[in-house]
């Protein structure tokens, strides 16, 4: 395909989805919508597709037992604004009536935005569909993971779409890239000159990150059971998060610089070793609905990770996640190397490292973990010096809002571009080939214990702060 108009700057006046009387939309998409149309961010009308046969009036009422559910005040007036946006198409996605009559109903808007809130097997027709009718030339593309399921999948995938559009016009959503810890770690790094010239192997022992979920699968089983943690989170959020805690800064502020720093670190990454990889599965898991009889899948993975370059060569980046653990946290935490003790005991031999955390869900903090003389202890101790955002300037807006705007604005700094879901998948091949057994846990516990393994040179698991 060849580069469309430069549109990257220009608000997209139309905003289409497809999939619009599905679950996600239910859950995410029109809370979303309330809230920008709440901020003044929404300009321009919102077209919704689906094959149910719905009238407008059915679109706004879902669209107000939607927000209502997810636990919003609803202000009338904002919700009237919001309605007033509203049409629908109704049609099937491989009938070509139904992209004349999007066509139809985008009227004169000349910048559309199509988010694609169906399943990844549809994104191929939908796209042909939009090309043929003429709706792709300089249209934003928004779509949802997965994004492929190994390797040659993605690549097929990102093939089918790059037939109609170029790179430029695809906005793929990880919600970790709407998250205002992910964006607080890059600030963290590159605008504090007493942080970064530290984060690197002269200074830090090991990286941990942490996804841990008190919650099961609950009524997930069809969705998750072909899928497992390490597709489900690690593959897309968790590199993520990964490529913002170890890239280098980019050269400068544009999104493909950023991107291109994102995608960097990745490549640095070596293809993991199935030796560092344990699974597990939580006990109960076999009999929820839509797990297939005597699955394997896993619901907790940890991973052993070495990047191959100057900064961080020879530091173990460790990463875990799994359901029914016994917290619901997320973070990244950067742990040091110890200090000397030296002669006079200037720390406890079996005192904690210094450690830098950025937790990142459900709150949003930071925290340092130092040594230092209290007056009820003989020797220095680890002590805490946290910080919550919520407590600085307040709960910032959710992922998803963050998405929704920076893909109607053509920020696309906030997606992730084919190169570092290749690089994603590339890493993790060797564990899709050779997945090894999986270790049953018991729900509440903090996974297999085959897992203490991967972290057992470094002090062994830490966190995660609550
Ligand atoms: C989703 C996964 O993409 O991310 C879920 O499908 C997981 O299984 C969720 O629970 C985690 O996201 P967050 O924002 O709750 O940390």
């Amino acid at each position: 395909m060849t580069q469309p108009a430069q549109t990257a700057d220009q608000p997209g006046d139309a905003l289409v989805i497809f999939g619009i009387t599905g679950d996600l939309a239910k859950v995410m998409t029109f809370r979303s919508l309330y809230r920008l149309e709440q901020r003044g961010l929404l300009t321009c009308p919102i077209i919704g597709v689906a094959v149910e046969d719905w009238t407008v009036e059915q679109l706004a009422d879902r669209a107000r037992t939607s927000i209502v559910a997810t636990g919003e005040l609803l202000d009338e007036a904002v919700f009237s604004r919001l309605a007033e946006r509203l049409s629908y198409v109704q049609g099937d996605l491989t009938d070509e009536g139904t992209y004349a009559r999007i066509a139809h109903a985008l009227g004169a808007a000349v910048l559309p935005v199509f988010y694609l809130e169906i399943p990844p097997f549809l994104f191929g027709t939908v796209v042909a569909g939009l090309a043929q009718a003429g709706l792709t030339t300089v249209a934003r593309v928004v779509v949802e993971k997965p994004f492929g399921h190994d390797l040659a999948s993605s690549t097929a995938l990102a093939e089918q779409l790059h037939a109609h559009l170029d790179e430029s016009q695809l906005y793929r959503i990880d919600h970790y890239l709407g998250k205002m810890g992910l964006e607080e770690i890059l600030y963290l790094r590159f605008a504090n000159t007493m942080l970064e010239p530290i984060w690197n192997r002269n200074y830090v022992e090991c990286v941990q990150i942490t996804l841990a979920e008190e919650f099961g699968v609950a009524t997930r089983g069809h969705f998750y059971d072909p899928v497992g943690a390490l597709r489900d989170v690690v593959v897309n959020h968790l590199f993520q998060l990964l490529a913002a805690a170890t890239m280098e800064a980019p050269a400068h502020g544009d999104p493909e610089s950023l991107r291109a720093a994102q995608t960097e670190a990745l490549r640095a990454i070596s293809e993991a070793s199935p030796d560092h990889y344990v699974r597990g599965q939580y006990d109960g898991y076999g009999s929820i609905d839509g797990v297939a009889a005597g699955s394997t899948t896993e619901t907790y993975c940890a991973v052993r990770l070495e990047i191959e370059n100057w900064r961080w060569s020879g530091v173990p980046i460790i990463i875990r996640t799994g359901k029914c653990l016994p917290v619901t946290q997320t973070e990244l935490r950067l742990v040091f190397k110890q200090s000397p003790r030296l002669g006079f005991g200037l720390r406890r031999p079996d005192s904690e490292p210094d450690q830098l955390v950025v937790k990142l869900d459900p709150n949003t903090g930071v925290r340092l973990v130092l040594q230092a003389q209290r007056a009820d202890a003989p020797t220095p101790e680890a002590i805490k010096l946290d910080m919550e955002f919520a407590s600085q300037g307040g709960e910032g807006p959710t992922p998803y809002e963050v998405l929704l705007h920076a893909a109607l604005q053509g920020r696309r700094i906030r997606f992730a571009p084919q190169a570092t879901v290749d690089q994603a998948w590339r890493i993790v091949q060797p564990l899709l080939d050779r997945p090894g057994p999986v270790h049953p846990y018991e729900p509440g516990s903090w996974g297999p214990a085959a897992a203490d393994a991967l972290v057992a040179d470094v002090g062994g698991w830490r966190g995660p702060w609550i």
